[in-house]
């Protein structure tokens, strides 16, 4: 049962790895269930952060260094908590947000080599009103998510972050994991190999073991 309380839910994961897909379901997946479910992204989500997406994407923040990068991406991190996600959580909404500051810790910590004590702080102040409760780490080898990437992009291309090799990809995935495993109440590892339909299943199974979904309702005969 649910207990009319809110749940922020997000998924992180590299390039390709389905998140967008897979939002999409669980959100389809809650609905069904009776819950009101907004569904979101980062960086955007809210029209002040989709402004900052669009600088960070296109590379144009890329010139000012990774410091610069991640102070823009929590400016965005703290327009989208504030407008969107702390008032549908208020209300009492479900939240499914594709990236958020694991992200963050990932690629401008990890990889990124920003110091984790200025993440610390920026996290501190762009997202202390908005701690998810489940957070759904999508993992495969960063092989095949590039291939995924590219074959969805048709030629397109690759943003700022796409656009970088497969090493960087390689550690994108190693520091997912390490999120994974030193904070295993908040996150589960979802195998995310196989078609969607058998990810979304595997989704589903996380979620419904861990948050207080409410039953499918049963249809009268
Ligand atoms: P997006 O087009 O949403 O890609 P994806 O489908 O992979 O989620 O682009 C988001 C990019 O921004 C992605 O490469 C990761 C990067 N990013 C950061 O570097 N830091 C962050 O805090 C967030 C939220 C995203």
């Amino acid at each position: 049962m649910s207990d009319g309380a809110g749940r922020f839910i997000t998924l992180e994961g590299g390039e390709g790895s389905g998140k967008s897909t897979q939002a999409r379901r669980l959100a389809d997946l809650l609905r069904a269930r009776g819950l009101d479910v907004v569904l979101t992204r980062e960086p955007g989500g809210s029209p002040g952060a989709e402004m900052a997406r669009a600088a960070l994407l296109s590379g144009a923040i890329k010139p000012y260094g990774v410091e610069a990068e991640a102070i823009v991406f929590a400016a965005a991190r703290l327009d989208h908590v504030e407008a969107t996600i702390r008032p549908a959580l208020a209300a009492g909404k479900w939240v499914i947000c594709d990236r958020f500051t694991d992200s963050t810790r990932v690629y401008q910590g990890a990889v990124g080599a920003v110091p984790m004590s200025l993440l610390r702080g920026l996290e501190e102040v762009a997202a202390a009103h908005a701690r998810p409760d489940l957070t759904l780490v999508l993992d495969l080898p960063p092989e095949t998510g590039l291939a995924r990437a590219a074959a969805r992009a048709m030629g397109a291309t690759a943003d700022r972050f796409e656009g970088e090799g497969l090493a960087f990809h390689a550690a994108v995935r190693a520091a997912f994991l390490e999120i994974a495993q030193a904070e295993p109440a908040r996150c589960v590892r979802i195998d995310a190999m196989g078609d969607a339909d058998l990810v979304a299943s595997r989704i589903a199974d996380a979620v419904l073991a861990r948050l207080p979904v409410p039953k499918l309702e049963r249809v009268p005969a």
